[in-house]
């Protein structure tokens, strides 16, 4: 079982390290420690992380303003996936969305990213569309989709 609690400023810097690590390892376009510490500091952002034990498994950072929020990151560790993790993390983000008043949860997924899709769908995102050529390196359409939060 996954601990989910929200990213501190103060007192996660370890948490942030492990992050950048992280994305390294997962995206092309990878956030530094400085640029997700950058984030942390916005007040319209928010960050949530999945430990289990001392490690954190996962995260996801959202954006949000007036009724709408974007899933602008999500990512769990290789060791940790298929777990529940991922899950978990939305469950926690939702919780939030009802709390500041946001109704519909967006994002964007790259079109071959076949176990996001899953992951997304499975949750309960509807597909609403193409963006032509979203991404760069490599460049490559993305799929967008939203989520109602009830
Ligand atoms: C997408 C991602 C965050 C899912 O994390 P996860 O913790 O493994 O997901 P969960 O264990 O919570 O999965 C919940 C359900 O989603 C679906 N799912 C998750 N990964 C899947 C996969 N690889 N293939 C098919 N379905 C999948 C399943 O229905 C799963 O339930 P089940 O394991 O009981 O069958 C993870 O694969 C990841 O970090 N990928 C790389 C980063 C990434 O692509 N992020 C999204 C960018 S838009």
């Amino acid at each position: 079982m996954f601990c989910i609690e929200r990213i501190e400023k103060d007192r996660d810097e370890e948490a942030l390290l492990e992050m950048a690590e992280l994305e390294k390892e997962t995206f092309p376009d990878s956030w530094s420690r400085k640029s997700l510490e950058e984030t942390l500091r916005n007040p319209q952002a928010v960050m949530f992380g999945a430990w289990k034990e001392e490690v954190l498994a996962g995260y996801v950072i959202f954006y949000y303003a007036a009724d709408e929020g974007e899933i602008a990151r999500i990512a769990v560790r290789d060791a940790f996936r298929r777990k529940g993790a991922a899950r978990r993390l939305l469950l926690r983000l939702e919780e939030l969305c009802k709390e500041l008043g946001v109704s519909r949860l967006l994002l964007d997924v790259r079109e071959s990213n076949g176990p996001a899709i899953a992951f997304y769908v499975g949750y309960g995102f509807k597909k609403d569309g193409i963006r032509k050529k979203f991404y760069v390196n490599p460049v490559e359409d993305a799929i967008l989709m939203s989520y109602k939060v009830v």
